[in-house]
């Protein structure tokens, strides 16, 4: 009997990165994908075959010479809805750019009629090489899409472009790619805040909040999977640059409306995932605060931070879209409807936090609500399917001639 479930072949370059990828896989076929994995006869030497074989449920070959009778040099490719390669090395890409068919997966990629997404992995001298750009330019020109690696620490001490994204950022890319819907932002610039601020007391001590960035994130990587440019302002995070988003780094309130602002003037979107700080200390001590010996210590006077959600509001362009997020403890959805109208902003996400709610976690639950009066419920789930809730609902509000 032939499976329904979409055919997903996972090609597996000599990476390193090739253990990020069994995560990719678990995420794949928990959600319904009928998964075969193709790995490199190299790549073997990072992750073996009885790994790739048991998270798939599949048998796993490298060699066109294993199960000759079902012709799996051709079937495979020929029957595939999806082929994803990651990590995709420089000699993979280099192979596939030329045509060369000397393995399984190389055969495959001959073969395939469906759509082929590489998420290259390699040291950055190699991803800057003119060989690997040229090979690069080759392939997208015949219309496979390939991933921008991530800026981050590499396998050894140095740092820079050539990461492999995190699963749940491939995981996005290969789902929105089987929908058929990969691109649906494309052309749109949209910008989104992340993290929490930080307002200086003195030099060592600050007022800051409990926001992981984590909402954010998720933001601009579904963002960009779905072929918008982002930029992504994220203050205090400390997770790894988002593969092909722009990332401006800030610290304090007053320093997020300055590049929020600044990125927002041209952009088709603004989301405020951020958690900024209300008030800040009215005056920074620019040495560090001591005890005084019997004394009590001095009281901490604070002042308003600007409102930037507020500004948007007022500044925005015509068909600018704008999003905020409400961090509510208590009457959730009164203070959410309250603070959208306060606000004036599109959409206003509305969750409930606390002590072990959202911050930090992995997954979320909220309700959006709509300047329109709509409400659309987000049972519980990964902040990634919220992500792609919010940009289903900022697409359909966005004017469909602004790319044009
Ligand atoms: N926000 C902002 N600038 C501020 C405070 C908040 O842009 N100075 C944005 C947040 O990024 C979020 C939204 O406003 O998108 C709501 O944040 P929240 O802290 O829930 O709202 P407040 O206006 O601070 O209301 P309150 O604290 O009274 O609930």
């Amino acid at each position: 009997m032939t499976s329904l479930k979409p055919r997903v072949v996972l090609g597996v370059g000599a990476g390193i990165a090739a253990y990020k990828v069994c995560e990719l896989l678990r995420r794949l076929t928990e959600s319904g994908h009928d998964v075969r994995v193709v790995p490199t006869a190299e790549a073997l030497r990072f992750v073996g075959e009885p790994t790739w074989a048991a998270l798939s449920g599949h048998p796993v070959s490298s060699e066109v010479w294993d199960g000759v009778c079902e012709v799996p040099h051709v079937r495979l490719g020929q029957e595939a809805d999806l082929v994803f390669v990651a990590p995709a090395t420089a000699d993979l890409l280099a192979k596939a750019a030329h045509g060369l068919a000397g393995d399984l997966l190389t055969n495959t990629l001959l073969t395939a009629r469906c759509p082929v997404v590489f998420a290259p992995a390699m040291h950055t001298e190699m991803w800057e090489h003119p060989a690997t750009r040229a090979n690069v330019a080759t392939l997208r020109s015949r219309g496979a899409i390939v991933v921008e690696p991530a800026s981050g620490r590499l396998t050894g001490r140095d740092t820079g472009p050539g990461r492999l994204p995190d699963p749940a950022e491939l995981f996005e890319i290969a789902r929105r790619v089987l929908a058929g819907g990969g691109d649906d932002l494309a052309g749109r610039h949209v910008v989104v805040s992340a993290g929490g601020t930080r307002e200086a007391i003195d030099p060592v001590r600050f007022l800051g909040n409990r926001s992981s960035g984590l909402q954010g994130y998720a933001l601009a990587r579904t963002a960009a999977a779905r072929g918008a440019r982002v930029t992504l302002v994220a203050a205090n995070t400390a997770l790894p640059d988002p593969a092909g988003v722009t990332v401006v780094r800030v610290g304090s309130a007053v320093e997020m409306r300055e590049a929020v602002l600044d990125a927002s003037a041209g952009a088709d979107a603004v989301v405020m995932a951020a958690a900024v700080a209300d008030f800040r200390p009215s005056g920074y001590r620019a040495s560090k605060i001591k005890k005084a010996e019997g004394a009590e210590p001095e009281p901490i006077r604070l002042v308003k931070n600007p409102d930037i959600l507020a500004e948007l509001g007022t500044l925005r362009r015509p068909g600018q879209v704008i999003v905020g997020f409400a961090a509510e403890t208590d009457d959730v959805l009164a203070n959410g409807r309250a603070k959208l109208a306060r606000k004036g902003c599109d959409l206003l996400v509305v969750n409930q936090v606390g002590e072990n709610l959202t911050f930090g976690s992995p997954d979320n639950e909220a309700v959006v609500l709509g300047a329109d009066g709509t409400s659309t419920d987000v049972p519980h789930g990964t902040k990634e399917a919220l992500a792609g809730v919010v940009w289903d609902l900022v697409n359909a509000r966005l004017k469909p001639d602004a790319t044009a």
